[in-house]
């Protein structure tokens, strides 16, 4: 159907995967609908030789007005995390596997919505040419979204949480829980904030592991 032809990034994206260029060519990706009522595109963002790319689901409402990934609630419990982990947040790639904010009007609110299948893949050509200019060593999936979209619709984050696994585009990926869902437990906040610091802190031996081996 000529509708799903049209359902992907692809013709956006630049041949050459420079993350400068990405970058720049971004705001114009038509590649779905969401464009369409997102303030802007999110670009993901860090260092362009990162070890590791983190790879969350969309930006939420902060991000999509500020325009920079993981800089709302879930980012805040992110960087809290990481920091407990030793987990430098400045030495790692953050992005999402969905550049533009999906999300449902409620009043005056702005209720994310979650991403189909068609606008996962639609948006996957811009994860893999950051991860193509990046070349990680580790790519980490936050929640089920971005591994869906790396590993696959078979994956499931609570029987394979925190197990790594070989990788096209990367030397291992591994996922873990996506801070948006702590932050939608209040009633077990403490007790997931503690595994998803435990994942992090796994992350961070075995990329420790995987440098030492290189
Ligand atoms: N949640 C995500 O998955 N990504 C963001 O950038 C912010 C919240
Ligand atoms: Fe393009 Fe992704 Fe935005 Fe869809 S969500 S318009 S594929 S950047």
């Amino acid at each position: 159907m000529a509708r799903d032809l049209k359902t992907t990034a692809a013709p956006w994206v630049p041949e050459a995967h420079k993350l400068p260029l990405l970058r720049e060519a971004a705001p114009s990706c038509r590649g779905c609908d969401l464009y369409q009522h997102a303030t802007q595109v999110v670009f993901g963002e860090g260092p362009s030789d990162a070890k590791v790319v983190m790879v969350g689901e969309q930006p939420g409402d902060e991000e999509d007005r500020k325009g920079h990934p993981f800089v709302g609630p879930a980012g805040r419990l992110l960087s809290r995390a990481m920091h407990d982990a030793s987990l430098d947040r400045e030495k790692v790639y953050v992005t999402n596997a969905v550049k533009h904010f999906k999300f449902l009007e409620r009043g005056k609110r702005r209720i994310h919505a979650k991403p189909s299948g068609m606008e996962i893949s639609a948006c996957k050509p811009w994860l893999e040419a950051e991860l193509d200019a990046i070349e990680p060593e580790l790519i980490v999936c936050l929640g089920a979204t971005a591994a869906q979209s790396l590993m696959g619709g078979t994956f499931r984050i609570t029987a394979q949480r925190g197990k790594f696994f070989p990788h096209p585009w990367a030397k291992q990926i591994v996922a873990t829980i996506h801070p948006s869902a702590i932050l939608r437990m209040p009633e077990r906040y403490d007790e997931e904030y503690a595994l998803f610091v435990k994942d992090l802190e796994l992350i961070a031996a075995h990329l420790r592991e995987l440098e030492r081996a290189s």
